[in-house]
């Protein structure tokens, strides 16, 4: 469910008129409903009702700053992968304490900068690992919590570049050497074992992975706690959200309308199907959601340039590119795009929706059927708000796109659009070409 909808002729998220937004604030601009945000988290939360759970937002997929507090002032703690990430959560004015930091190769000076914020704890993706925090919090004088990555080896049935729990993975130690490596970790005088973690993928839209995994580790993680006094097991993130149907998902009818066996998964579901597996263990649950927290909460609004009409095909050239929202040109990833006016008597356009970018992968759909638009109307990218602006970039010296949160009938900007004296400040010509 999200807070995207046709209000009259005019594509509205919350109660603010998206052409309003792209008016004031030009295009392409990455727009979020605080709203949606909200209801994903509470979801959630209330779907694991009975553990004792905190939910770290998985600030990769959306590390605006804005997001973030409004996820600290939910409750949210954080799942971060970098100094840079942590940097994030302590400008938003939010707490690392509750916050876990993953990451096959976190450096020395990150690990310092955790343990000086006081993170909750390093998720252990190697052995190597163990002794270089252990190392750093034996200069700082202090005990490091960590928690290792364990690999349960189970297919998460989604895109090969986003699963991670198959053991041909980087992530994670397999199950069957888990317990080996906290015997090592037990030995090492700078470290404190507090927990257990585990994350199988993205993206997924059954329920059966996950309980797969669940079941597989959850006797490890109890023979852990007895021995180690554990006291936490984190089950990582990973639940996909609605790209087809995006617009018609945010509504509870569609919903309603998904026969049996086939509707995409819910944080109720979710929990249904995982709480009672969890619940005997004792153990605090961290749960590392974040596509869901913010995927269908995004879009992206871009205007039309042009409609080139080809032989036999028709492109629709607009102004956002692949390097505003890469996934497409990724992952051969599926956005909705619907257009800010909607009118139900135009013709059907069926065109390759493309960037601009001077190579043929910036492309955002093939053979799209959409309403008829021309020149300067305005469309929306659906599901944009995880992994859109987080991993855009600056490829053909195209500024990063804007920023804007709304609440209600309010709306503000978070992030400008970059300026060209922005995108150039770090550069020079050095002495000897001069
Ligand atoms: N925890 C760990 C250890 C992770 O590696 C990830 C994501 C998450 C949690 C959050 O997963 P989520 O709940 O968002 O599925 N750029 C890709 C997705 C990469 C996910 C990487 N790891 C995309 O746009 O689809």
């Amino acid at each position: 469910m999200h807070h995207f909808r046709y209000a009259g002729p005019n594509l509205h998220c919350e109660s603010v008129d998206l052409a309003e937004v792209a008016r004031l604030y030009g295009t392409p601009t990455y727009v979020y409903s605080a709203a949606t945000m909200e209801d994903n988290f509470r979801r959630l939360q209330r779907g694991l009702t009975g553990l004792d759970v905190q939910i770290c937002f998985a600030m990769k997929a959306n590390s605006n700053l804005a997001v973030l507090r409004h996820f600290a002032n939910l409750g949210a703690a954080f799942d971060l992968v970098s100094g840079g990430e942590l940097r994030r959560v302590i400008a938003a004015g939010a707490n690392a304490k509750a916050s876990v930091f993953a990451g096959v190769g976190k450096t020395e000076a990150e690990i310092k900068l955790a343990l000086e914020n006081g993170i909750f704890a390093f998720h252990v993706e190697s052995e190597p690992e163990l002794a270089r925090i252990n190392h750093v919090a034996g200069t700082l004088g202090v005990k490091a919590p960590i928690a290792i990555r364990i690999n349960p080896d189970v297919d998460a049935h989604t895109h090969a570049k986003i699963t991670t729990g198959k053991s041909d993975n980087k992530f994670g130690i397999p199950l069957k050497y888990a317990g080996a490596a906290y015997e090592a970790a037990a030995k090492y005088p700078n470290l404190a074992l507090k927990g257990l973690q585990m994350h199988i993928g993205s993206q997924l839209t059954e329920v059966g992975p996950f309980v797969e995994a669940v079941e597989k580790v959850v006797p490890f993680a109890a023979e852990l706690k007895a021995k180690f006094g554990l006291v936490y097991f984190s089950i990582g993130g990973g639940i996909g959200i609605v790209y087809r149907d995006a617009l018609a998902s945010g509504q509870p009818a569609w919903w309603d309308a998904q026969p049996a066996g086939q509707r995409p998964l819910t944080p109720e579901a979710y929990g249904a199907a995982l709480a009672p597996l969890l619940r005997g263990l004792g153990l605090k649950i961290l749960l590392e959601p974040g596509r869901f927290m913010v995927g269908n909460a995004g879009v992206l609004l871009s205007r039309v340039e042009h409609l080139k009409r080809g032989a036999g095909k028709n492109f629709l050239i607009v102004d956002a590119a692949m390097n505003d929202l890469v996934r497409p040109a990724m992952y051969e990833s599926y956005h909705e795009i619907v257009p800010l006016q909607r009118d139900t008597s135009r013709r059907a356009l069926v065109a390759d929706v493309v960037g601009p970018i001077c190579e043929s992968g910036d492309c955002f759909a093939k053979d799209r059927q959409l309403q008829e638009v021309g020149e300067g109307e305005l469309l929306a990218f659906m599901s944009a708000g995880a992994y859109g602006y987080a991993m855009a970039s600056r490829y053909n010296s195209r500024p990063m796109a804007a920023e804007v949160l709304v609440k209600g009938s309010a709306f503000e900007l978070i992030n400008a659009r970059e300026t060209f004296e922005q995108m150039i400040g770090g550069e020079k010509v050095p002495a000897f070409l001069k």
